[in-house]
């Protein structure tokens, strides 16, 4: 691939006297200077809200907002722009399901089925709405290799199965799951199937309508967008049927003082002014990512991936969790060594310019799972560099020496 470092302006600098070495993507992304540019353009050239002027700045604001809409839809394979809703990240985006699907389509009894590797945004939602409406929680439970036990899965499923709520790629494990037959097996029972697509949209090539999911959240901010600007693709008649999620402004048709009527989709469910800049400058970030090519940056991302765990595996007293195969992951690896804890480590790592993720990455039912409070998490995205991994190599092992001498 080639280096496409000079487009990031953030990776040219030294931190603690060292060059930054950037691995939490999966945290959030940095953002090429077409992207950072278009925040700039929009807010010199073109500020004005949307959908609502009779002018040529609200009108020009329009018209770029909804090429956004165009080129997600684009990008994901929607077949229909209206399937693209904007929201503020994808945990808006799952909540919006849970409160507007979920409210209408879950009752006392039914069982909703998650995962023991989720991120708690689609954890918290479905908690709430099982709790007010007496449905009931079951999770997928994970292989000791860090992949969905499938034949669990196929037993989990039942007639009383109305969701089945799945992280298309774990944010810690890097686990990518096999979609396909969790689709076609949850609606052989009826079910529906939201995806959370946080981790994998940004790394893989994705086509909602190839893998027939209900609904696929994500964030701008993962994949070189800006933040504030989630993503709900559903499909149009599930949302068509669902009542409002945000009352408010430009999600009305009318207002009477006893009811209002609701504009189509996708605008049903976007209330309020949306973050208008943001929008606009996501585009960039997709264009930049096919520009590039998903598959040349899966590519990329397996070779650092695999290079790294060729590496990790040779350091004594390092755990690694979940798949060892960059061809069955994403490229995360989280780890720990010995028992010093992640913090510590992330500290000292940092000291060296280098950024890394330590913590329960929101996921404290997985962290459970795995019987750790803690683990520490490196992600690579298509700026990151061999050489990037072997300095981090380097360091770790000198980590491990520094904290044995006690010192
Ligand atoms: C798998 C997964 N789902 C959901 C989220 C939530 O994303 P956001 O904070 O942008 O809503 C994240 C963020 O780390 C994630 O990794």
């Amino acid at each position: 691939m080639k280096n496409v470092r000079p487009d990031f302006p953030i990776l040219d600098q030294r931190v603690h006297g060292k060059p930054l070495i950037y691995l939490d993507s999966a945290a959030t992304s940095q953002k090429p200077k077409t992207v950072i540019e278009a925040l700039s353009h929009y807010y010199s050239t073109m500020n004005a809200n949307i959908h609502r002027g009779i002018y040529y700045l609200s009108e020009e604001a329009t018209i770029a907002f909804e090429k956004t809409r165009r080129k997600v839809s684009e990008f994901i394979g929607a077949k229909e722009d209206r399937s693209i809703i904007f929201t503020h990240n994808a945990t808006e985006a799952i909540n919006l399901v849970a409160h507007a699907w979920g409210r209408k389509n879950i009752k006392e009894g039914d069982e909703i089925l998650l995962t023991h590797m989720e991120h708690h945004s689609n954890l918290v939602p479905w908690q709430l709405l099982a709790q007010e409406k007496g449905a009931v929680l079951k999770y997928i439970p994970i292989t000791k290799e860090g992949f969905l036990d499938i034949e669990r899965f196929n037993n989990l499923l039942t007639d009383r199965t109305k969701l089945l709520a799945v992280t298309h790629m774990s944010n810690v494990l890097g686990t990518i799951n096999p979609l396909s037959h969790l689709i076609t097996k949850a609606h052989a029972v009826g079910a529906k199937v939201l995806v959370d697509g946080a981790q994998a949209v940004a790394h893989l090539k994705v086509n909602v309508s190839e893998l027939d999911c209900d609904f696929y959240a994500f964030s701008a901010h993962k994949m070189l967008g800006p933040t504030g600007v989630g993503v709900l693709y559903g499909k149009p008649e599930i949302l068509e049927s669902l009542p409002p999620f945000l009352g408010g402004g430009e999600m009305i048709l009318e207002v009477h003082e006893e009811y209002s009527t609701w504009k189509p989709i996708p605008y049903k469910f976007e209330a309020g002014t949306p973050n208008i800049g943001a929008v606009i400058a996501f585009a960039k970030a997709l264009d930049y990512l096919e520009h590039i090519g998903m598959d040349v940056i899966r590519e990329h991302e397996k070779a650092l991936t695999q290079h790294a765990l060729y590496q990790l595996k040779e350091i004594d007293h390092l755990t690694i969790y979940g798949p060892m195969d960059a061809n069955l992951k994403g490229g995360v690896i989280s780890f720990n060594l010995e028992d010093i804890h992640p913090h510590d480590l992330g500290t000292l790592l940092d000291h060296e310019g280098i950024a890394i993720r330590a913590g329960h990455h929101c996921a404290q039912v997985l962290m459970k799972k795995l019987n750790v409070p803690a683990t520490a998490r490196v992600s690579f995205y298509l700026y990151n560099t061999p050489q990037e991994v072997d300095i981090f190599i380097d360091i770790l092992k000198k980590a491990r020496r520094y904290f044995n001498r006690g010192l």
